[in-house]
């Protein structure tokens, strides 16, 4: 609900107030972000803040701003808090001053074009901002919904004069937390080991979370959890920071004793510059605030609700998803059609639907130093060409499903030797050569055309029903023979707005055809992303003990059925662990489930438990697709994994643990569930009992003991 008067604003979702005033000397002031308030209160917090605000006596001393909040920083004029943006003009000035000028509202979410952004809303604030010293005005934009935890937050940038001006810096959002001492959550790690959540007390001065690579990420997710003290999974406030964008990000937090915590981000400002001209305008990522007084568990699940709802394409977001196998770990590149058809042929014993073929099938790429960019099938490779292969999956009565890494290009391709100057690279600079490939310039049109037309063309041509968008490297040598020089600060932004224009044309010229993102793994885990993709390779690393705490760690701000998640063979590529079949089964099944091994070569029995696993998942799956996740037991923290998930109505629901290392010491331990119905009875089928919601949930379950790395899946269903 959105209450505006042009002097005060409140901003009310589910569970939280947003409050903002204009001051008598014509500044917009954040007043308050937090749990619900009345428009009463408005007066109240008004009063309180006007003591802050600079008065029409020290106007010009300004140095008022430095501690007034407010939503939109200035620079170079006493906010000398990091700025929200930064305009400069011809003569090499940037001080900026801005003040209210007028404000609208509209039903629903806007649209952003060019960028993913949330599909629906209930109403949106638009607060125009003009600066004093410049042309530049900037429109505010707040998306709030009465069912709903999540705020949407974006600015646009717009040059009213008619000179350029370089917007050296153009975040989306600022936001003010009261002082307190807070603690940020961050999703940290690398390849194989995504989102790994790290929970430390800010310190003063600003924490940054950012990136540079030109993709959201293996290191640092835009995501930034704010913890109030004492704040836990279940209990006590927090908020959740999260940018719906999928290139070079920054997220700060910035603390100055005994004063409010500043939160800030959007496009990444190193390197940034983008040059406006007059009557052009700049518009920013938008950003998901969320608040929640129901801890770290009840912010996840605001997130999921609103990214299932509001983000996620809609066709797809609770379709059932193909249960796949790929034959990336089974053969890597060495495959043939002798090799693949005994794996399809187990699949449909097994009851896989989709088959997936990984890298190589394509080119001269026989070895990752070739044929990216060539997407023709290798038919030397595949005899009979990828027709051979999808009839075989069609008369098994499976899918097919075909990998492309269509943002990449080898020396030693064809693309490369017609157009050596589409790939990203500086004359006289010898490129960076990661994984052996280089970066196509998706800055520029004819080269996103280009790769649209050849992968569209396999689409076109070829009966494939999904599509695994991979992307191997990052950005390096960041230039474009397209832009002049004092546009170059436009290179990373722009590269990503070419992927989002693939993205953007390829699913909606093929709408029968799910595309599932992948970056090495998780390289690209976002919600930009999602928009496009409504499954992500979550990691390489598919080990069923680091897995745990992956999967763990992206719930915090993704839904499981975001998640792709497989079955791989032991010992594990990646970590050469070992861990029950059963186990990787159990893990894989709290996301979109399917195998990564050859089928083929299975034992017996592994193939006669993959059989019951894909007959469970099918059972389960529109829980996990659909539910409200509780984490019960945190594999960072102790020697237990539990998460569950919950129907909405209460009435089922799907508990999976696993007991990562014994302890001599760690019996008669109690598992108490989460979300379900205090007084329905339940009966968990695996364990042959029946009791209350409140005995499952306050007298808890006792876990049951385990070797190291052994697990359980239970299904509840309310019987009463
Ligand atoms: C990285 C992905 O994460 C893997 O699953 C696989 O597709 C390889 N790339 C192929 O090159």
């Amino acid at each position: 609900m959105i209450l505006a008067d042009g002097k005060r604003f409140l901003l009310s979702g589910k569970s939280y107030g947003y409050a903002m005033a204009v001051t008598e000397t014509g500044f917009l002031q954040h007043l308050h972000y937090g749990g619900k308030i009345t428009e009463r209160d408005l007066d109240y917090l008004f009063a309180i803040g006007a003591t802050v605000a600079p008065h029409k006596d020290d106007f010009n001393a300004d140095m008022a701003f430095d501690s007034m909040l407010g939503e939109y920083g200035f620079y170079a004029r006493g906010d000398y808090k990091e700025p929200t943006a930064i305009f400069e003009r011809r003569d090499g000035a940037s001080m900026t001053r801005l003040r209210y000028r007028a404000y609208r509202t509209q039903k629903g979410a806007p649209a952003v074009a060019g960028m993913p952004h949330a599909r629906s809303g209930g109403e949106t604030l638009i607060i125009t901002l003009k600066d004093d010293f410049s042309e530049i005005e900037v429109d505010l934009y707040y998306t709030a919904s009465d069912d709903s935890d999540v705020l949407v937050r974006n600015a646009v940038v717009r040059n009213t004069g008619r000179e350029a001006v370089m917007l050296k810096k153009a975040f989306s959002f600022r936001a003010e937390l009261p002082n307190g001492s807070y603690r940020m959550m961050r999703l940290a790690g690398t390849w194989a080991q995504e989102r790994i959540p790290e929970i430390a007390p800010i310190a003063h001065g600003v924490t940054r979370l950012h990136t540079l690579r030109g993709a959201s990420s293996h290191n640092t997710n835009p995501f930034m959890g704010i913890l109030t003290e004492g704040c836990t999974e279940e209990r006590g406030e927090c908020y959740g920071v999260q940018l719906v964008y999928s290139g070079a990000f920054a997220l700060t937090a910035e603390w100055c004793k005994n004063g409010p915590l500043t939160l800030q981000g959007g496009i990444n400002d190193v390197g940034f510059g983008w040059q406006l001209n007059g009557g052009e305008t700049f518009v920013t990522p938008q950003t998901l605030l969320t608040y929640s007084y129901e801890g770290l568990g009840g912010m996840s699940r605001s997130i999921h609700d609103f990214l299932r709802e509001k983000m996620i394409d809609p066709a797809y977001v609770y379709r059932q998803r193909p249960i796949v196998v790929n034959n990336w770990e089974a053969t890597y590149f060495g495959f043939d059609n002798e090799k693949l058809f005994p794996i399809i042929d187990e699949a449909a014993k097994l009851g896989i639907d989709t088959f997936v073929l990984d890298d190589g099938w394509f080119g001269a790429r026989r070895n990752d130093r070739a044929g990216l960019g060539d997407w023709f099938v290798n038919e030397d490779v595949l005899k009979g060409g990828l027709k051979t292969v999808i009839d075989r999956c069609k008369k098994n009565g499976m899918k097919f499903g075909l990998w492309f890494e269509p943002e990449m290009v080898n020396e030693d391709s064809d693309l490369f030797r017609a157009h050596p100057d589409w790939a990203i690279c500086k004359e006289g600079v010898e490129p960076c050569r990661c994984r052996n490939q280089l970066v196509l310039d998706f800055t520029r049109k004819e080269v996103v055309d280009y790769v649209f037309g050849t992968v569209g063309k396999v689409l076109k041509e070829n009966d494939i029903s999904y599509v695994k968008w991979d992307m191997n490297r990052n950005i390096t040598e960041c230039f474009t023979a397209a832009l002049p020089a004092e546009r170059q600060g436009e290179f990373m932004h722009r590269y990503i707005l070419g992927v989002y224009d693939l993205a953007e044309r390829l699913t909606g010229a093929f709408p029968n055809v799910i595309f599932e993102g992948c970056a090495g793994g998780g390289g690209r885990f976002d919600a930009g992303m999602l928009y496009y993709f409504p499954q992500i390779w979550t990691s390489d690393d598919t080990d069923g003990y680091e897995r745990a705490k992956i999967q763990w760690g992206t719930s915090v701000c993704y839904p499981l059925s975001a998640m792709s998640c497989h079955v791989s063979v032991c010992p594990n590529h990646q970590t050469q662990r070992t861990t029950p079949f059963q186990t990787r089964g159990n893990i894989a099944s709290l996301g979109a489930f399917g195998y990564e091994l050859d089928l083929s070569k299975m034992t017996d029995e592994e193939k006669a438990l993959a059989k019951l696993q894909v007959e469970a998942y099918r059972r389960t799956a529109e829980l996990v697709l659909k539910g409200d996740l509780y984490r019960l037991k945190n594999p960072l923290e102790g020697d237990y994994f539990c998460m569950s998930v919950v129907s909405k109505d209460k009435s089922e629901a799907y508990v999976v643990g696993e007991r990562t290392h014994g302890n001599p010491c760690d019996y008669n331990q109690y598992l108490y569930l989460r979300g379900l119905d205090a007084d329905g009875l339940y009966e968990i089928e695996e364990l042959k009992i029946t009791a209350s919601g409140k005995a499952l949930m306050n007298a808890g379950l006792l876990l049951p003991r385990l070797p190291d790395f052994g697990s359980w899946a239970w299904h509840l269903k309310q019987v009463r």
